[in-house]
């Protein structure tokens, strides 16, 4: 599991830290090039499954912006996986963090 979240990392900050940010706030060095900005991914309200699909298939296919790019032919089902894992470690509950 924390193998998982540490190899997730590594994904996150090779592939999704230029848009989404080094700590996954949406405060990437390439976010303000893009509209809608980059998901603050430390404050999503989404669940695993809904990550796993869009890092998969990207924003346009599931009908959101074509801006986040289809991971599919990139990244093995494992580094998803570890990916997503990553994303539930740095995970904030905007409710309990007030
Ligand atoms: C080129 C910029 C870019 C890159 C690189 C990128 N994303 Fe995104 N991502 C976006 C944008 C823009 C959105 C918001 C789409 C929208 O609001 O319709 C988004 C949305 C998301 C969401 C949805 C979050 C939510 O709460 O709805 C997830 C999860 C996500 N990205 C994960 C990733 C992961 C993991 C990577 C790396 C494998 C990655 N992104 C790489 C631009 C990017």
């Amino acid at each position: 599991m924390e193998t998982s979240v540490h190899r997730g990392g590594i994904v996150f900050q090779h592939y999704c830290a230029q848009c989404h940010g080094v700590k996954g706030d949406g405060k990437g060095r390439m976010a303000r090039l893009y509209d809608p900005r980059p998901a603050n991914l430390m404050e999503s309200d989404k669940n695993d499954d809904y990550k796993q699909l869009i890092i998969r298939l990207g924003g346009k296919a599931i009908g959101r912006s074509e801006f986040m790019p289809p991971w599919g032919a990139e990244l093995t089902d494992e580094q998803t996986a570890d990916v997503v894992a990553y994303l539930r470690s740095i995970h904030v509950d905007a409710h309990s963090a007030q």
